[in-house]
């Protein structure tokens, strides 16, 4: 427990640090990955050069902070945190090599602001935040590697098959190499790749949604291809396109995640995705189906049009099933999806079609996809007073900050 003086002095110094928090974080990462390059093994280069992991580093650090004296209220987001970390591998020798860093960083940026009173008050400050952080991993890796067919790490996984769902969507069907019993998961879990690809100094870790359902004797994942320009293309999601074929062998963590599908609730389900982030969706989809058959689902897919439209088979298979609706929309659709009617609206998913055409008073909303198609979902669903208990998203990226209240914001700003 910290003493009295030292909360003082943290909460005090909270917007100082707030204001400067990029400086901080991005000093930070250099000294780190200076003294550190191994840890460029585990760290997302591309969103480093974006700035998005520092953002999501800094803010939390001081967002968690100002909890210092109740952390508890903050677990269930440290909980998320953890998901990600214990996919990438995070152990406990990794935090001190964090917190020593960001001390210097704020020493470095700060000049003589940053008192030794400050410094160390920030130093037992983190540590209690990294002890957080740990004890809820260490549960976490003894859950995933105990857990029937689970394991610790990652695990050589053999490409069973390789299936083109779209022209930018691929799946990709993961068997153990080992041939041993494999971990179920939640509908909406992802999982970890790791990759050694020639000619790379580092490795480089992506998460992937589980886009089957549980139960099966293998893990598929449906990447799509990120083109770049006037950027580097994506790094891993191209080699996965080009460069794995059926046969190779991938590391895979054990599945992960908090966005889930709540399977002990029977309320109405509405799941909405844009582009590739059909994957969670369909795992869920597929699991009403099969374990929840009487519960009503609602599944809307916005695609730009019929060639970049993945899976549209399976789920039209499921649509079949009675209590599911499901509904395409293309925004740009092609003279070709017109003639095969292949989809049902032209144009984005708006509030006014969605006060119309799902049970907006008492459905469970989940929700993925490129960010704007997040906002405008998020927006619509709040003007028609959905309450936040009721509304459930993943971002496929690092989330930019602690408090629950700013998570929202990034959708709804
Ligand atoms: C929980 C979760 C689940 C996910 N599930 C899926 C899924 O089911 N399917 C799926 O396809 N993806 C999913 N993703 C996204 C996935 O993890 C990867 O982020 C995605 O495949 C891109 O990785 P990449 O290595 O190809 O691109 P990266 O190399 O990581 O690049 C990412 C983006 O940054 C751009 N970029 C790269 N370098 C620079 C630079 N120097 N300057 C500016 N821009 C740059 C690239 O053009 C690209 O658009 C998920 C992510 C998360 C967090
Ligand atoms: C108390 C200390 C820490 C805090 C507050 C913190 C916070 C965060 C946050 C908010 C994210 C984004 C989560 C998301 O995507 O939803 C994240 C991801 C990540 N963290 Fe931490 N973290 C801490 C310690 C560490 C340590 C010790 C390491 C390893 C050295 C680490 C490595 C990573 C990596 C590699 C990612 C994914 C980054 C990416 O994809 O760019 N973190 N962390």
């Amino acid at each position: 427990m910290l003493d009295q003086k030292t909360i003082d002095i943290i909460k005090s110094t909270v917007p100082v640090l707030e204001k400067h928090g990029e400086a901080i974080t991005t000093r930070f990462y250099q000294l780190m990955f200076g003294n550190h390059p191994e840890l460029l093994n585990i760290f997302n280069h591309a969103n480093q050069k974006q700035g998005r992991q520092q953002k999501a580093l800094a803010g939390t650090v001081y967002a968690a902070a100002q909890y210092i004296d109740n952390l508890e209220a903050i677990i269930p987001v440290v909980k998320q945190i953890a998901h990600k970390h214990r996919s990438l591998g995070i152990k406990p020798e990794h935090y001190p090599i964090v917190g020593k860093h960001l001390l210097l960083a704020i020493k470095d940026v700060l000049g003589d602001a940053a008192t030794d009173e400050i410094i160390e008050a920030w130093g037992k400050a983190y540590g209690v935040i990294a002890d957080a952080f740990i004890s809820v991993e260490a549960q976490m890796y003894e859950e995933a590697s105990n857990q029937k067919g689970g394991w610790d790490g990652f695990r050589q996984f053999v490409i069973d098959n390789k299936v083109k769902e779209s022209e930018v969507i691929t799946s990709f069907y993961l068997k153990p190499k080992d041939g041993g019993e494999l971990a179920t998961f939640l509908p909406g879990q992802y999982i970890s790749i790791k990759l050694e690809i020639e000619g790379e100094e580092f490795t480089h870790i992506r998460q992937y949604s589980l886009s089957d359902s549980p139960g099966k004797e293998y893990y598929r994942i449906s990447v799509k291809r990120e083109a770049g320009t006037p950027n580097p293309d994506g790094m891993v999601s191209n080699y996965l396109h080009d460069s794995v074929k059926e046969g190779d062998f991938l590391k895979v963590s054990a599945p992960a995640g908090d966005f889930v599908l709540h399977t002990e609730k029977n309320t109405p389900v509405v799941l909405l995705s844009g582009g590739v982030g059909l994957t969670p969706m369909l795992s869920m989809l597929k699991t009403v189906v099969e374990i929840q058959p009487e519960r009503k689902v609602t599944f809307i897919h916005a695609a730009a049009n019929g060639n970049v439209h993945a899976l549209r088979e399976e789920v039209e298979a499921l649509s079949s099933h009675g209590n599911v609706s499901s509904f395409v929309f293309y925004d740009s659709p092609t003279e070709e999806d017109r003639e095969n009617n292949r989809f049902d609206v032209e144009g984005y998913v708006t509030l006014e079609w969605l006060k119309n055409n799902v049970p907006v008073k008492d459905a469970d909303f989940y929700f993925c996809g490129p960010v704007p198609f997040m906002k405008a979902i998020n927006r619509s669903l709040k003007q028609l007073g959905v309450s936040e208990d009721r509304i459930n998203f993943e971002f496929f990226g690092p989330m930019g900050n602690l408090e629950e209240e700013k998570q929202r914001e990034l959708v709804t700003n």
